[in-house]
């Protein structure tokens, strides 16, 4: 079955429902400053809006444009991004913000071809921040936007497919609002005025991810409301749950490793990870394999034996693996340490964590620790 409608009809009938149903108020909306629009579009990547808008509106007032970011030191960043998680984002963020300023003045750049070509910015988002920012008309195509395309037009294969994502970036291609309004056009440069209706390309770039954020969501698509029911393949076909189809399964491994935690007094050793693989550049716990290999980690730690106590357990799931966390606890009977640090181990007070840049399962299990007895 194909959908009952005209690719003509598609961007009218979205920017209608956008400007009726759609979101007008999320913080990032109040500019087209590309550099605000760029954060938001990285934090929202993988993060829903409810959990990044606090961080958007910290990491704003504490970097409030792209040369502040760009001189910030890297520790900084990760620490404001500590909790967001896909820390690559992080660390993409900020050399996305040294480039433009060293490559182009502190101006970003306003083709989707230039701004794609900066670190963390793919093609869709490039395409979002080039509408948001510049009314450049081009498509995005994000997880949410293939959802929606593949219920509305049946299209049948895993989407992240090679040969189903490119189908998918043709028809957003063929979808787009038409280009004869003047304000659509990116050499115009238009800003957008205060209470001035936005553009139709901003309607209907931010039309296509309100209705795959808040009806046509993966489980229980709230079809009644959408003002595609009518044409909609999978609507039609009572198809929702098969489209778009899942990812062909394959078993996510399982790692273990375990965690000491070492304390002394009020404080706790933190220990620098390497700048690659997981939770690069973040502060977090020594680890070892086993528990020997733990005991003698932290005989070497704290130049004496010490006695390893097991706490709770723990699991992180990432995109590639399962992470299980096996944490034990030493308590050093001795002085309190000196809140050292140097470029790879602090000792840290539990209530100081926030300063450091923590992957969220370390920081769960240091947070379940601050207050308990010694
Ligand atoms: N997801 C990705 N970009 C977004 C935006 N600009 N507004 C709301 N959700 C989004």
């Amino acid at each position: 079955m194909e959908a009952n409608i005209e690719p003509d009809d598609f961007a009218p009938r979205l920017i209608a429902w956008q400007r009726t149903h759609g979101r007008h108020e999320l913080p990032w909306q109040r500019s087209r400053d590309p550099y605000r629009v760029w954060l938001s579009e990285i934090m929202l990547q993988q993060t829903q809006v409810s959990t990044v808008i606090p961080y958007y509106l910290k990491f704003l007032a504490r970097f409030p444009h792209v040369h502040a970011l760009a001189a910030a030191a890297a520790d900084d960043v990760m620490a404001l991004w500590s909790g967001l998680g896909y820390y690559t984002r992080a660390r993409n963020l900020h050399r996305c913000a040294q480039v433009v300023v060293q490559q182009y003045g502190g101006a970003f750049p306003q083709t989707v071809e230039q701004l794609a070509a900066l670190p963390g910015i793919g093609r869709s988002t490039a395409a979002a921040i080039a509408a948001f920012s510049f009314g450049v008309r081009s498509p995005i195509l994000d997880g949410n936007v293939k959802r929606v395309l593949a219920r509305i037009f049946g299209i049948d294969g895993f989407p992240g497919d090679k040969r189903v994502e490119t189908a998918m970036w043709a028809l957003a291609e063929s979808l787009l609002p038409a280009a004869d309004d003047a304000s659509n056009d990116a050499s115009d440069d238009v800003r957008q005025r205060e209470g001035a209706p936005v553009e139709p390309i901003v309607a209907y770039t931010q039309g296509l991810m309100d209705l795959g954020a808040t009806l046509c969501v993966r489980s229980r698509p709230d079809c009644g409301r959408c003002p595609f029911a009518h044409a909609c393949v999978a609507n039609l076909t009572g198809r929702q749950r098969e489209l778009p189809a899942a990812r062909p399964r394959k078993a996510v491994p399982t790692r273990r490793t375990m965690m000491l935690v070492l304390r002394s007094a009020d404080q706790v050793l933190l220990e620098k990870r390497p700048p690659l693989g997981i939770w690069g550049g973040l502060w977090s716990l020594p680890e070892a394999p086993d528990v020997d290999g733990l005991a003698a980690r932290a005989a070497q730690l704290s130049g004496a034996p010490v006695v390893l106590a097991p706490l709770a357990p723990l699991a992180h799931t990432f995109t590639h693996f399962r992470l299980e966390i096996e944490p034990r606890l030493a308590q050093l009977v001795d002085e309190p340490r000196a809140a050292a640090r140097d470029a790879h181990t602090a000792w840290v007070r539990l209530d100081a964590i926030g300063d450091y840049g923590l992957p969220a399962p370390v920081r769960k299990l240091l947070d379940a620790l601050d207050g308990t007895l010694l």
